[in-house]
């Protein structure tokens, strides 16, 4: 069975807001390299790297089902984003939005009897539990933190030392690319 014609424009639709994700948070990454907190850069890149693994999943996905992917047009993200503690708010904000996004396709997948989407999506479902507990985790810290400049730099390292999962980027997880 074929992915309905809703259904192959609501993931399409989903690969843009994924990409979207991956260019909001490279933007932080830069506004966080500016302001010397490279360990937060670093997170923010690895992020950056798994929202393209999302848009590239459920781009496969359209393809494996004999549908036809699209690229659709992108919006800007934003240059600024206030002070650590602003901008890692916006990135739980950013992941409650697309958790609702995740439970909608599921739920059209639901009203469409599309047994096989509902699985596929049930990754991403689980997927959101972590990102927006990982990022709410963040903010709850910075809070703490306040305005002591030595926590905020151990904070820094910290997230420093994040390790991207494996298979989550753009490339091929084995370094086939090589080849
Ligand atoms: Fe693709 Fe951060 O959810």
């Amino acid at each position: 069975m074929g992915l309905s014609e809703a259904l192959q424009g609501a993931i399409n639709e989903q690969v843009k807001n994924e990409v979207y994700s991956a260019h909001l948070y490279l933007a932080m990454s830069a506004q966080c390299e500016a302001e010397n907190l490279p360990g937060m850069a670093h997170w923010l890149r690895i992020q950056f790297m798994e929202e393209w693994g999302h848009a590239l999943k459920l781009f496969d996905y359209v393809n494996e089902r004999g549908g036809r992917a699209e690229i659709r047009a992108i919006d800007q993200p934003p240059a600024r984003f206030g002070s650590p503690l602003e901008l890692f708010q916006e990135v739980a904000a950013h992941e409650a939005r697309v958790t609702a996004m995740i439970n909608d396709l599921y739920a059209l997948a639901a009203k469409e009897n599309d047994y096989a989407a509902q699985i596929m999506l049930q990754w991403f479902i689980t997927e959101q539990v972590e990102e927006e507990k990982s990022a709410g985790e963040i903010v709850d810290q910075l809070k703490m933190i306040g305005d002591n400049a030595v926590a905020l730099l151990m904070l820094d390292r910290e997230l420093g030392a994040r390790v991207a999962e494996p298979g989550m980027g753009p490339m091929p997880a084995t370094g086939e690319s090589d080849a």
